[in-house]
């Protein structure tokens, strides 16, 4: 069974059709990558998703339930959880606060603190717990980003832009936390623009268009797709 199912998911915004009838599951253990131009909808997405913005019509489903009208609070209890595209941080709390918030889901104060100190080490920021994150590096955020979302022990991650603005060398320690993680078993549905990483992190993709699913299948079909080569490659190539 699927872990997470989108069916007929359509969102408005007023007279905007942000997202139009999408559908499309995604396998426990799974990779997914979602690709599509700026304004395509992925964002809108991923809010639909997670219960920051719940859809117009259809349905979502988690673990076989229907989560529509689930607060996302609930939903990160549930295991599914996702990251924001911009990164906002409180000023006045430090890395280790940060994602000790986020550990607390699960855990009592004290082994939230020691687990937060742990996810940190995982993904590369051991030795920055006491600084704020507003003086990280950008690579240091998305790193940040992720710790948030590993601290509340996932099932599921939607993961937006995670990779976003970075260089390719930046990309290694976000690919390789990717890669751990998915290795013990959490599903990941990642947004990414950076096509090396989502070509060679996704075991599946789906393209979106103008709010709508224009294409879905493995990356090395996706890749030789008229459609998506016309509303996203051909877009990025002239670019
Ligand atoms: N809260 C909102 N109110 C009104 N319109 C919105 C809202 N959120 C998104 N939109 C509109 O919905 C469309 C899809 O936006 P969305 O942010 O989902 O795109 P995206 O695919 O994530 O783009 P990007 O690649 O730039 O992140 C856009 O036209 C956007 O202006
Ligand atoms: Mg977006």
């Amino acid at each position: 069974m699927a872990l997470l199912e989108v069916e007929k998911v359509t969102k408005r915004f007023g007279g905007l059709v942000a997202l139009n009838d999408v559908s499309f599951s995604v396998a426990q253990g799974e990779i997914l990558g979602i690709i599509g131009p700026n304004g395509a909808g992925k964002t809108t997405l991923f809010s639909a998703i997670s219960g920051f913005a719940p859809p117009s019509s259809g349905d979502v489903r988690f673990d076989g339930t229907s989560i529509v009208g689930v607060l996302p609070d609930r939903l990160v209890r549930r295991g599914l959880i996702r990251s924001f595209q911009i990164v906002q941080t409180f000023a006045d709390m430090t890395t280790l606060d940060v994602v000790t918030t986020a550990a607390l889901t699960r855990r009592p104060i004290r082994e939230a603190i020691d687990y937060a100190a742990h996810v940190l080490g995982r993904v590369g920021l051991a030795g920055k717990e006491h600084l704020t994150p507003l003086t990280l590096s950008l690579q240091d955020k998305k790193l940040l980003e992720l710790a948030k979302c590993l601290a509340t022990d996932p099932r599921c991650i939607l993961l937006d832009e995670v990779m976003a603005g970075l260089t390719m060398a930046e990309t290694d320690k976000p690919i390789a936390v990717v890669r751990e993680l998915n290795r013990q078993g959490v599903t990941i549905v990642m947004v990414e623009h950076v096509m090396p990483v989502i070509m060679q992190l996704a075991t599946r993709m789906v393209v979106i268009n103008f709010g709508e699913k224009i294409a879905e299948g493995s990356p090395a079909d996706i890749v030789k797709d008229q459609h998506v080569i016309d509303a996203y490659f051909g877009e990025h190539l002239d670019a």
